[in-house]
């Protein structure tokens, strides 16, 4: 809903230009309130008049009102926002946002922002298919912003070459469907695994894994965006790895002993876990306690099996709670996820495949197939932020009926 939604519309300096009308109109028309910030080369393709006559707001360029010097707060307009659109976003405008060039009043606006960020991006084909491009793209992604690709809604992570900026009625029916499910979770409780586990060996070694930690951080900012509280378990990820809603609290372990023991103390009193850590099947079965010295002879680790969470949490589970679980498999993927499904009671499964390039372990993107006793949906490489939105709505889905 973008009823009483304040919007701040960033307009820069391509043809597309004039297409933000349209999008004011269409916004004000669904009770959003708007306020253009447009770059200097902006001006160039539309007039201010124009705009401050849709918005009814005088429009802002400069850091200082040229009618009585007083200076235009781009904190202010931070903190005001429900939320920045950026239509269209031209090559060098999305490069002064990748790397931080404040020298215009759009650009520090941006960096001041409070609000989720949407970009539309609006370019000839091979300005939009230039590596620059494409890289400064994915840097935003990754900066938490939202893309705006045509033919999409959402970026997708192969770029497709199309530049020419998504029609306006699609880019409010984005920004539409991102207010509509904010809160929608409000009140919920939500378990989440997250990153690998380590299984030590002796105090300088470890058996671990690939597992980055950044679609299960995804799942849990969409669970929180949606309102919901969650516990995020997290295995070792790298210290960049950091949530950004207060309504995540994390509890760090190292183990699969650890995940398992924080696992069963929370899921009582949770709604529903999703299970996305890669949780380590063996241990070593006993932990030198000083460093393994080299001897020139063969070395033999005798592994014995970690608890299995999600059984578990599938045996603990009650009528009013919900259980999703994740399969990576390298093979036979579906038939694999089938039996992970039934055998650990799961109410449906997330499957990925090594085989799928761009999809699993450390990558930003990741494709993804839902499988339930109803069926299999296939998905196609997104942005794990856009694979969570995904992997959410199914579970709502599920709640609601
Ligand atoms: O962290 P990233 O770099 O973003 O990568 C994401 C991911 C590839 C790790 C993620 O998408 C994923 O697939 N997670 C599950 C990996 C895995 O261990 O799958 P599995 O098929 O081995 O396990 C099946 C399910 O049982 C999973 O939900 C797993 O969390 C759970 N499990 C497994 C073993 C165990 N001892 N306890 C468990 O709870």
């Amino acid at each position: 809903m973008l009823q009483g939604k304040k919007i701040v519309l960033g307009i820069t300096g391509s043809i597309a230009a004039y297409k933000s009308c349209l999008i004011i109109r269409q916004l004000i028309k669904k009770g959003a309130e708007v306020q253009v910030v447009i770059t200097p080369a902006g001006k160039e393709f539309i007039t201010p008049i124009t705009l401050s006559a849709l918005t009814s707001k005088p429009v802002i360029s400069e850091f200082f009102s040229q009618r009585d010097g007083t200076w235009h707060s781009h904190v202010d307009l931070g903190l005001w926002a429900d939320a920045m659109l950026i239509a269209p976003a031209t090559a060098a405008t999305i490069g002064k946002m990748a790397n931080g060039i404040a020298d215009n009043m759009l650009i520090t606006t941006y960096l001041s922002m409070k609000a989720p960020v949407f970009v539309a991006p609006a370019m000839d084909l091979d300005m939009y298919a230039h590596p620059s491009t494409q890289q400064n793209l994915k840097t935003l992604q990754a900066y938490g912003n939202h893309i705006i690709e045509p033919g999409t809604g959402f970026l997708a992570s192969k770029l497709e070459g199309k530049g020419r900026m998504e029609e306006p009625e699609n880019i409010v029916a984005c920004l539409e469907r991102f207010f509509d499910v904010q809160g929608s979770m409000k009140g919920k409780k939500v378990l989440i695994t997250a990153g690998p586990t380590y299984e030590k060996i002796d105090p300088v070694r470890f058996i671990g894994n690939y597992s980055s930690g950044k679609m299960g951080f995804a799942l849990a900012e969409e669970c929180a965006r949606r309102g919901a509280q969650v516990e995020l378990v997290c295995g070792p990820v790298s210290a960049s790895m950091q949530t950004v809603s207060p309504l995540i609290h994390r509890v760090n372990v190292e183990s699969a002993k650890e995940m398992h023991q924080a696992c069963l103390e929370l899921y009582p009193a949770m709604d529903t876990a999703i299970l996305c850590a890669a949780v380590a099947d063996f241990a070593p079965e006993s932990i030198a306690d000083q460093k393994i010295k080299r001897t020139g002879y063969d070395m033999t680790i005798r592994l014995v099996p970690n608890p299995d969470i999600a059984a578990a949490l599938g045996k603990m589970k009650k009528d009013s709670q919900t259980l999703v679980g994740f399969a990576l498999e390298t093979h036979d993927e579906a038939a694999h996820a089938q039996e992970k499904l039934a055998r650990k009671n799961f109410d449906f499964i997330v499957l990925n495949s090594l085989n799928d390039e761009g999809a699993g372990f450390q990558t930003d993107t990741n494709k993804i197939s839902i499988i339930s006793t109803e069926g299999k949906e296939d998905f196609p490489l997104k942005p794990k932020a856009e694979v969570a939105k995904d992997i959410v709505d199914r579970l709502t889905q599920l709640v609601m009926r």
